[in-house]
């Protein structure tokens, strides 16, 4: 099992930081260039395994992928009704966006495909995402009625539909949006509070007709998409666990390259300014379907931050290194009706509370709120990602701030969503050590 020690890092950090491509990003690159008509160019494509299990799936039905370099993709787009049915099950690994996205592509093809996961994918809700198709005409089945992988799926003709979703999820929205595309008619999403916009913003830039009315989304069916190249911006939630970095160690100024700057996906920024920790802002670019921005944190002391149940959506994946930092800010720190956390790799308010309480952390959930008393001494401890990406970084950084040594047990998992972390992790010139085959 491979794991890294870790020890409490005074060093006054600085550098330029550049990050793989966003995670969200990456895969609709792959599935829009994979439903396209013609040749689509990105660069920057997140290379983890979650990017590699969607591209995989679009090969096995057909589709041609090059990789001229690693984080260059050229997909011939082979336009929404060319894809051929592929030979054996599509394993997804660990990737839900891959699962949920997936299925509703497949919804609308005229053959029959069975998805398969690792066993954290296989444990997660997938009716969130197979009542809607099934009530659009899709059959599929799988245990629990549908809602855990293995899942087998019959495309079939669709018609449109109209919902307003209990739980704002992008991942959910995306699937029927993408099913929309194979329907009869017009298919609207609303949601109580917007989720990231990605996949609005795809269909658009790859030149379908999509309807944004404050929280719901509509396109009709039968559209064509385009081929389009460009540039994929870093990953704002990888970029996450370097941000607090750069706000936790005494005297840090880190300046960060390019990352994805999308209203529904900063949240993280405006909890910085919660906190009291300067992020200024230094250029914008527009990059194809989305902004990027170059940017500066520096380290102060840290103020205590409540986010509110309709403010997640846009911080989602943040939560666990929120909670890192909320360990060391004055006050407590208040994160609300979190339960979305629940049904993610793993339980994560569950994990952040075991593992940062084993460090020393004043942290509890009373229901799906987690409440976090800073700040706290933080102490080197043993601890267990869980096999989950996220939860290992920010237990790394944890880490960092913690007396004594720290030992983060599991961290292949990080691959799934940032292979080269602790690659850039030595970039700060902040030590750890290795051990196993990980880093
Ligand atoms: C994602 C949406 C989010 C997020 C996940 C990626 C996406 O999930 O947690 O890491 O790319 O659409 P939900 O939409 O289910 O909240």
């Amino acid at each position: 099992m491979d794991r890294v020690r870790v020890k409490k890092t005074d060093k006054a950090v600085s550098g330029a930081l550049c990050f793989p491509g966003d995670k969200s990003l990456s895969h609709r690159a792959i599935i829009f260039g994979a439903l396209a008509e013609g040749k689509s160019v990105f660069t920057n494509v997140l290379p983890g395994e979650d990017c590699v299990c969607t591209r995989r799936a679009f090969e096995a039905m057909g589709v041609s992928v090059v990789s001229p370099e690693p984080t260059t993709l050229e997909i011939a787009g082979r336009g929404l009704n060319a894809l051929k049915a592929p030979q054996k099950e599509l394993y997804l690994g660990n990737s839900g966006t891959s699962m949920r996205l997936l299925l509703g592509v497949l919804a609308g093809q005229p053959f029959q495909t069975t998805l398969t996961g690792d066993p954290s994918l296989s444990r997660r809700p997938m009716r969130r995402v197979t009542d809607y198709l099934r009530s659009m005409g899709a059959g599929i089945e799988g245990k629990d009625e549908g809602n855990y992988a293995p899942l087998t799926v019959r495309g079939g003709k669709l018609k449109g539909l109209s919902v307003t979703l209990e739980v704002s999820s992008a991942q959910v929205k995306s699937a029927i949006l993408l099913a929309g595309l194979y329907a009869e008619g017009k298919t609207v999403v609303r949601e109580p509070v917007k989720s990231r916009d990605h996949t609005e913003r795809f269909l658009s830039f790859f030149g379908a007709k999509v309807s944004v009315d404050g929280l719901a989304v509509g396109v009709e069916g039968g559209q064509r998409l385009q081929a389009r190249s460009f540039e994929i911006a870093g990953d704002i939630s990888s970029a996450a666990f370097f941000m607090a970095i750069a706000a936790l160690l005494p005297q840090a100024r880190v300046q960060f390259k390019h990352v994805l700057w999308n209203p529904t996906r900063s949240g993280i920024v405006n909890v910085f300014q919660k906190m009291g920790v300067p992020l200024s802002v230094e250029k914008i670019y527009e990059n194809g379907p989305e902004a990027a921005a170059d940017f500066s944190i520096e380290a102060r002391p840290l103020r205590a931050f409540e986010i509110k149940k309709e403010e997640l959506p846009s911080l989602i994946d943040e939560v666990p290194i929120l909670a890192v930092l909320a360990t060391q800010a004055e006050g407590t720190s208040i994160i609300h009706d979190a339960e979305e956390l629940r049904v993610k790799e793993t339980d994560r308010i569950h994990s952040m509370v075991t593992m940062l309480g084993r460090m020393g952390a004043d942290i509890r959930a009373e229901g799906n709120t987690l409440y976090i008393r800073g700040k706290s001494r933080l102490r080197g401890a043993r601890v267990d990602s869980f096999k989950d990406h996220r939860t290992a970084m920010a237990l790394f950084v944890a880490g960092l701030i913690a007396e004594g040594e720290t030992v983060v047990e599991d961290l292949e998992c990080i691959n799934t969503s940032f292979p080269n972390f602790f690659g850039l992790v030595r970039q700060l010139g902040i030590d750890f050590r290795m051990e196993g085959e990980a880093g």
